[in-house]
């Protein structure tokens, strides 16, 4: 296997808005989704909300400068909607705009490819009020949003992604509710993944009419490498389901224009799915130029009856099963190493899901936008933080991505997650997966051992032994 990566490889980070900018009320931002499930008693870790985070709506030109001091060759961040259109209708409001205008100019000048996802999970809340994502008018908002967005920095920015990671926005936001807004409606679920992804069309449609010739549109899915426990015909049966609503309820209508058919009959108890009108799976596959793809670990899953089995879907705890019309199968914890957030290690799932996402998407350039692990690390005496679990789950992961390369992949770039520290979501501020260390009390950065790892690789584009 060739341990060098093809020249022209992206070599970056990435972050979200609501996870490190803080700033929750300047400059015209009205309340996300988040900001309300936050300050929602019981519902993060220690009651952590993003109101301040890692202060990166002040601290963006350091920030910027810590990525080209690593000489890193791309980032990836997303745009607080609530920031440039406060309440998901009506013109965009300049000082949000300026904010990302002066990132972007930032990154250009220190010769680092932004690339910019429109929504990382934090919808107005005022759509929310008017029923959020399993309504079909948050389809439309969220186009005119990305049309807005398009217009403002589509002179600068050339790499847009629509939607990061909707399993999570539609599954645990409206299934298990341990994401914001925190419902917990099984037909909702299915109602905000399908709305989801005709936003997804929508926006890619809204994108390319307003982005010069170049602009590149692209999706983030988190999609699952679901195994089954055993070869049994039951626990195949348990893997497709799984697979079904991890995977193919989005990569079917993006990828292939239309939902599986095991999908709506294994739901049929839930819904006929008639909020799927005419037309819409078609506009739900729009042409991209490249496939964003996140992984962190596999699922490992058995057909199970037991009504108390665990879940181990790595998730985070809820009485609620963020799988709809699903009563019959058990995750299993896989055996072996964990990282911090009880995740099992194994990059065999990485390269899985690059080879298969490779046969699905033909033609398709893939850019694994997200890859990173958490570990409790801790500055020594002198403030330095080694971390040499993270640089054995990074170098495992790209080992991965090397293989796949070899064997047929075209996976043009690799962004890690994340760049610093941050609001882990509903873990708070418990979870550690930055390169960069953040003191959450002074706000100090410091470069762990990793981020040197990385930065050499970036430089030399070898992964080193
Ligand atoms: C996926 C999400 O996109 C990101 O926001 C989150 O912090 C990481 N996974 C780690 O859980």
């Amino acid at each position: 296997m060739s341990d060098t990566f093809p020249a022209g490889f992206l070599w970056g980070t990435a972050t979200a808005a609501y996870q490190i900018e803080g700033a929750p009320q300047e400059d015209g931002r009205t309340p996300s989704i988040w900001d309300t499930f936050s300050h929602t008693p019981g519902k993060t870790e220690g009651g952590a909300t993003g109101d301040i985070a890692v202060d990166h709506y002040h601290r963006r030109a350091e920030d910027v400068r810590l990525m080209a001091d690593l000489g890193l060759n791309a980032y990836r961040f997303s745009v607080s909607w609530p920031r440039v259109q406060p309440t998901g209708r009506g013109p965009a409001v300049q000082r949000g705009l300026d904010f990302y205008r002066g990132l972007v100019d930032d990154l250009l000048d220190h010769g680092i490819e932004p690339v910019l996802t429109l929504y990382h999970w934090d919808l107005p809340q005022e759509l929310e009020a008017a029923g959020g994502w399993p309504e079909r008018e948050t389809a439309y908002r969220f186009a005119e949003y990305a049309r807005l967005v398009g217009e403002a920095l589509g002179d600068r920015v050339r790499r847009w992604t629509t939607l990061n990671e909707p399993w999570c926005s539609s599954f645990l936001g409206y299934g298990s509710g341990v994401h914001a807004p925190g419902r917990t409606d099984p037909l909702a679920t299915l109602r905000a993944a399908h709305h989801l992804n005709l936003g997804h069309g929508l926006a890619a449609q809204a994108l390319r009419s307003v982005l010069p010739a170049g602009g590149q549109v692209s999706v983030s899915l988190n999609p699952s490498c679901v195994r089954a426990r055993t070869q049994s015909p039951d626990d195949l049966d348990a893997r497709r389901q799984i697979d079904a609503l991890a995977n193919r309820i989005f990569s079917g209508p993006m990828l292939n224009g239309a939902y599986p058919e095991d999908l709506i009959a294994d739901t049929a108890r839930l819904t006929d799915w008639s909020f799927v009108q005419s037309g819409d799976e078609a506009l739900c596959k729009q042409p991209l130029d490249s496939l964003g793809i996140n992984y962190y670990t596999p699922a490992v899953v058995s057909a199970s009856t037991d009504p108390t089995a665990e879940r181990h879907d790595g998730h985070g705890a809820s009485d609620h099963s963020p799988w709809p019309g699903v009563d019959s199968v058990a995750f299993h914890q896989p055996p072996g190493e964990v990282t911090e957030m009880g995740w099992s290690v194994d990059p065999t799932g990485m390269y899985e899901l690059l080879m298969r996402y490779s046969r699905e998407a033909p033609g398709v350039p893939l850019q694994i936008t997200e890859s990173g692990a958490a570990y409790d690390d801790k500055p020594d005496a002198d403030g330095v933080v080694h971390d040499p679990e993270r640089i054995r789950y990074l170098h495992a992961h790209l080992s991965a991505v090397r293989r796949a390369i070899d064997d047929g992949a075209d996976v043009r770039g690799y962004f890690l997650w994340s760049l610093m520290d941050n609001f882990e979501w509903a873990y708070g501020y418990t979870k550690r997966f930055g390169v960069v260390r953040v003191d959450f009390e002074t706000q100090r950065r410091t470069p762990k051992s990793s981020a040197h790892w990385y930065a050499k690789l970036a430089a030399t584009g070898v992964l080193p032994d």
